[in-house]
């Protein structure tokens, strides 16, 4: 007889492991399927998330964000260091370790809270007596659980363009882009979305001239205006050579790199020559193979599966969570939806409001938002105010010498409500989230301002820019 579970969870990514984690807090029996297989071949938990995604690329900013600041920023305050050179291997290595440590810290985690791992690839199988039948194909043989409530975390994987043929070595996605094993020369990025802008980042840190071409004629489209206009000059100042409004022609592996035809915005034909090409142009979902179909599930035209704002199927039992439905393929709004769903298995009521959802793009400096942007009020045809206030004239900034960016603060002109908060800055994923807390209260602008911030902080900045809603900036 198949083992009988309360709450199947298929994928432990960010969404499906903190899912099982919190089912199994609720006092639920728990599986969770995953079949990832590391570089060495070893099973691995945690999804693209902890071994190809948020954690490696942030640890590689890291670390060439050490390396920069030891060739170029070291000098103002009188330190002097020669000879700095770059072990990519050692710093691969580094990164490596911090997943493995993360990966199998969710092992602990299972153990901990009693969650079986079945490991392999899960589909479902039809359903029969209000349980769902679940599948695994393992290494040897093929197992069947069965479950009342089966919550499908699956994931995305990089999207990938027709006549671009993705090795992992010369044309990369993700996974190849985060371990090279030499700094390229020349690197060419397609796409200057978050992971071409995070990833060509930490390239051009290392000494490659890093060109990014982008089909969209806007930068950073999905960012305030004002937002994307500084960034593009920061980025463009420190090297980022970025064409907009391209049109991919052709791309040509070969011994010696490749060489990649486009027409410009202007509709000139240019040529390319890179000795390695990134690919990042977007993800899509994971869903073959996962036996929808035997229980009356199909996905959307998009390839995603269509789920309402509590992550419901239209099935009974049966929910959809993390990269796999709709909203931003970020890692906490996954997280957020899968003890969304473990409480509502659970019959509480939790609830997301998903406009107060952070997005935080780790370049240096970063970018972080949060709520709407200005031309979202605009086209909403919303009355709101703004504040904004520079790093420039913050001493701690000063002090650091990480004084690019500003905080800028977007108000509903009677209320006071604040609807969005953009920034730019050294530490803009940390500043963030005082934000999202004022709009998860709903707080107006005028009630960050009269909060006590400590000094010197770059916090001073998000109350500088909540005054400057009202034209009360102190120190300016
Ligand atoms: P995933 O993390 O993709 O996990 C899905 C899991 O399901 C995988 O382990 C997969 O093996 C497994 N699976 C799929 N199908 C089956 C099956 N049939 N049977 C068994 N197992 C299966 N987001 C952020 O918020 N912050 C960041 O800084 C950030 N950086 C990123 C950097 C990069 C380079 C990339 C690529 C992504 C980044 N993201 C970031 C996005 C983030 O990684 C995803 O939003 C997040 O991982 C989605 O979580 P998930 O659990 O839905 O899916
Ligand atoms: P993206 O959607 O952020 O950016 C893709 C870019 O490629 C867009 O600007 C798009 O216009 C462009 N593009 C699409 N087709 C193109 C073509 N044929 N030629 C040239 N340009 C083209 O996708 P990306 O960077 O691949 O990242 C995927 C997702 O992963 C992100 O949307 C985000 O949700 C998540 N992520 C989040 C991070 C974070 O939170 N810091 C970091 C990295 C990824």
């Amino acid at each position: 007889m198949a083992e009988r579970y309360d709450v199947i969870v298929i994928g432990s990514g960010p969404a499906g492991y903190i899912s099982a984690i919190r089912a199994a807090q609720l006092g639920f029996k728990v599986a969770c399927v995953e079949k990832w297989r590391n570089p060495k071949g070893e099973l691995a938990l945690g999804g693209t998330c902890l071994n190809v995604g948020c954690i490696p690329s942030k640890a590689l900013l890291a670390s060439s964000e050490q390396y920069d600041n030891a060739r170029h920023h070291l000098d103002v305050h009188g330190i002097s260091v020669q000879d700095v050179k770059v072990d990519v291997a050692k710093m691969v290595a580094r990164k490596d370790s911090i997943v493995t440590k993360m990966t199998k810290g969710i092992e602990f985690l299972f153990r901990k809270n009693k969650i079986t791992w079945l490991k392999g690839h899960g589909k479902l199988a039809g359903a029969a007596d209000g349980f769902y039948r679940v599948e695994v194909a393992g290494e040897t043989e093929t197992q069947v659980s069965e479950a009342k409530n089966v919550i499908i975390a699956t994931g995305s994987k990089a999207r990938h363009l027709s006549g671009i043929p993705v090795d992992n070595e010369l044309i990369c996605d993700n996974e190849g882009a985060l371990a090279f094993a030499s700094v390229p020369k020349r690197l060419g990025v397609i796409g200057a979305g978050v992971i071409g802008l995070e990833l060509g980042s930490v390239w051009r840190r290392l000494g490659s001239e890093v060109t990014v071409l982008e089909a969209l004629p806007t930068f950073l489209a999905a960012a305030d205006d004002a937002v994307a206009k500084e960034c593009w000059k920061i980025f463009t100042k420190q090297g980022l050579k970025i064409e907009l409004g391209v049109k991919i022609d052709k791309v040509d592996p070969g011994k010696q790199g490749v060489k990649l035809s486009f027409t410009d915005a202007k509709g000139v034909e240019q040529l390319l020559e890179v000795d390695r090409l990134i690919v990042s142009v977007g993800r899509v979902p994971n869903t073959e193979n996962l036996g929808l179909e035997t229980v009356g599930l199909a996905v959307n035209e998009r390839g995603f599966i269509d789920v309402d704002d509590q992550c419901r199927t239209k099935l009974p039992g049966l929910f959809a969570i993390g990269d796999v439905v709709r909203g931003p393929m970020l890692a906490h709004k996954g997280e957020d939806e899968g003890v969304m769903v473990a409480e509502l298995i659970a019959g509480q009521k939790p609830h997301i409001d998903y406009n107060c959802i952070p997005w935080v793009i780790y370049t240096s400096p970063e970018i972080a938002w949060v709520g709407k942007t200005e031309q979202q009020l605009k086209t909403e045809g919303r009355a709101y105010k703004t504040g904004q206030f520079p790093f420039a004239v913050n001493g701690r900034a000063l002090g650091t010498g990480e004084s690019d960016g500003f905080v800028k603060v977007l108000a509903d002109a009677s209320t006071d409500e604040v609807l969005g908060v953009h920034v730019i800055a050294s530490s803009a994923s940390d500043l963030i989230s005082e934000a999202a807390v004022a709009m998860e209260f709903r707080a107006s602008a005028e009630d960050i301002a009269r909060i006590c911030h400590p000094h010197p902080s770059m916090s001073e900045v998000m109350r500088e820019a909540a005054l400057a809603v009202d034209k009360r900036a102190l120190n300016m």
